[in-house]
């Protein structure tokens, strides 16, 4: 059936202007999939719609051996794959904007060489010394690069004032606890946490940046949001492509590392967190942090009943047979890495005490989508006798996050005629009907805050912190479980384990059918 069209009326649009300050983005593993996929593009239509400065370059770093007129061939053939409608001369102008630097990050000679390269480029393109150096390498390098730059003093001025250095680092940020400190205190060592932007890229979506005007920009929502009318919170981040071929870093990581340790658990904080004082970068993690510490530790003895992991055997997606985990290319064919991971969390504060937050995430799920369903609680008595509280379903507020971004509230409603029927009624808000225009790329908003030096969407290290913490204790109960006894199966193409299905219905709660 063809979806309904989206009806609001959109007024008084309010807008936080920022302009974003002269500098070089210098990108360490410039000839790497991130950059090719999300950086260059990202870029690029930042340019076209006028939000870069036009003091500005792109120093592409790598081991790849490039002049800069094969970076440029390169980059410009990443733009003739895009579905682009901008005219040429932005491309051309953001092609002139594009070097490179050849070298390896271990020895000193590359940094000698950065160091000059950027000097001159600083000139050439007036952009008052101020940097921002991106690290889109493998995380094992992350330590040596930042660590040599210090050495060569190309990260010694301050995060805000210009002349400012920046380092925006993409995610793993450690494998655990222990060692994520560990990496942070090798950045210390000559950044500051005002100078460092770790990465989540799902905070620059759109719909997540949503969740916080939802809350905090309505008066209505506000006072129903706690223990009083909520039942419980379901979190999911379902995706139907497997590992790629990423198994060389998936094997390593698996799915607690890779989405719950960050996406799932940011998304998890913005609903859940207290209102901050302000918009300001720190007052919105203070709170953010403040929630995280607030999450109950899982109990190791019970593990199995509060977090279900899986892997993923051969199966159907989208009409098409898959191979199973253990037969993706370079996976181990007894691995017990988990490519789903369902988990029951609780939050011990005023607000949330008693409601169940259900986080789900998978691969080789039937679709891709990410959603967070706030399900509120039952009507505590029914005047419709002999309708029961029970039969009613309970109002549901959705936030559509990924691939049709949205919003939508479940309500009861009456069915138009002489008979009292009513029935569940969904107001559905669909971002690109309603707006008319495709939602930027994450990396854009991203990016752009770098270079405003607007840290609010990046995570801060006491987040990262509470968040290992957390999780932690669950990896070291998997590692210790060297036979894989508590790894469950599910079959491509299907919703997961039976075991994820028993998790919630052991609390007379189900997953919500229509997600994927
Ligand atoms: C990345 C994970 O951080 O997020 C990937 O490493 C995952 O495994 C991806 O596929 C999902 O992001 P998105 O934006 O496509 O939902």
């Amino acid at each position: 059936m063809p979806r309904p069209k989206t009806h609001a009326t959109i007024r008084d649009e309010f807008c936080i202007e920022s302009k974003a300050q002269p500098c070089g983005m210098i990108i360490f593993g410039a000839s790497g999939d991130l950059t090719n996929r999300k950086l260059i593009p990202s870029l690029f239509h930042l340019m076209c719609h006028g939000l870069l400065p036009d003091k500005f370059y792109i120093l592409g770093c790598g081991r790849t051996e490039y002049t800069d007129s094969q970076f440029k061939y390169t980059v410009a053939g990443r733009l003739e794959q895009l579905d682009l409608q901008h005219d040429t001369s932005c491309r051309e102008k953001f092609l002139d904007r594009c070097f490179y630097l050849q070298g390896d990050y271990g020895e000193d000679t590359m940094y000698s060489d950065l160091k000059n390269r950027i000097e001159q480029l600083d000139n050439t393109c007036n952009t008052g010394s101020n940097h921002i150096f991106y690290l889109s390498t493998p995380p094992n390098v992350y330590g040596r690069i930042v660590e040599n730059l210090g050495r060569h003093k190309l990260t010694k001025k301050s995060g805000d004032r210009s002349p400012w250095t920046r380092v925006v680092v993409e995610k793993p940020f450690g494998l655990d606890y222990e060692s994520a400190l560990e990496l942070d205190s090798h950045f210390h060592k000559v950044l500051t946490e005002k100078q460092l932007y770790r990465i989540d890229h799902y905070l620059g979506k759109d719909t997540v940046q949503n969740i916080l005007i939802f809350r905090f920009a309505n008066a209505i929502f506000e006072p129903i949001w706690n223990r009083h009318y909520i039942d419980h919170v379901q979190i999911t981040a379902a995706e139907s492509v497997g590992v790629e071929h990423r198994a060389g870093y998936f094997e390593q990581a698996g799915l607690l590392r890779d989405m719950f340790q960050n996406h799932m658990l940011q998304m998890l904080a913005l609903v859940a967190m207290e209102p901050p004082v302000s918009f300001d970068a720190d007052h919105v993690r203070n709170e953010k942090v403040k929630l995280l510490e607030s999450i109950r530790p899982f109990s190791i003895k019970e593990l199995n009943r509060q977090v279900v992991r899986a892997q993923y055997t051969a199966g159907i997606i989208g009409g098409q047979p898959v191979n199973g985990y253990r037969d993706e290319p370079d996976v181990n064919s007894h691995s017990t890495t988990e490519t789903y991971v369902a988990a029951k969390l609780m939050i011990d504060n005023w607000r949330w005490r008693d409601v169940p937050f259900y986080i789900r995430s998978g691969k080789r799920l039937p679709k891709k989508t990410s959603e967070i369903a706030i399900v509120f609680k039952q009507i505590p008595y029914s005047i419709f006798l002999p309708i029961k509280p029970d039969d009613f379903s309970k109002n549901m507020l959705i936030f559509q996050i990924q691939p049709e971004e949205g919003i939508s509230l479940t309500i009861q409603a009456k069915h138009p005629g002489p008979k009292l029927c009513m029935s569940a009624l969904s107001m559905d808000f669909n971002w690109q009907e309603l707006f008319g225009i495709d939602l930027p790329e994450s990396y854009e908003r991203l990016l752009l805050d770098s270079m405003l030096g607007d840290q609010t969407l990046f995570v801060r290290h006491d987040d990262m912190k509470a968040s290992w913490a957390l999780f932690t204790p669950i990896l070291r109960a998997w590692q210790a479980d060297v036979a894989g006894d508590s790894l469950r199966f599910y079959e491509a193409g299907t919703h997961g384990p039976n075991e994820a299905d028993e998790l919630i219905e052991r609390d007379g709660r189900q997953w919500l059918e229509h997600q994927f």
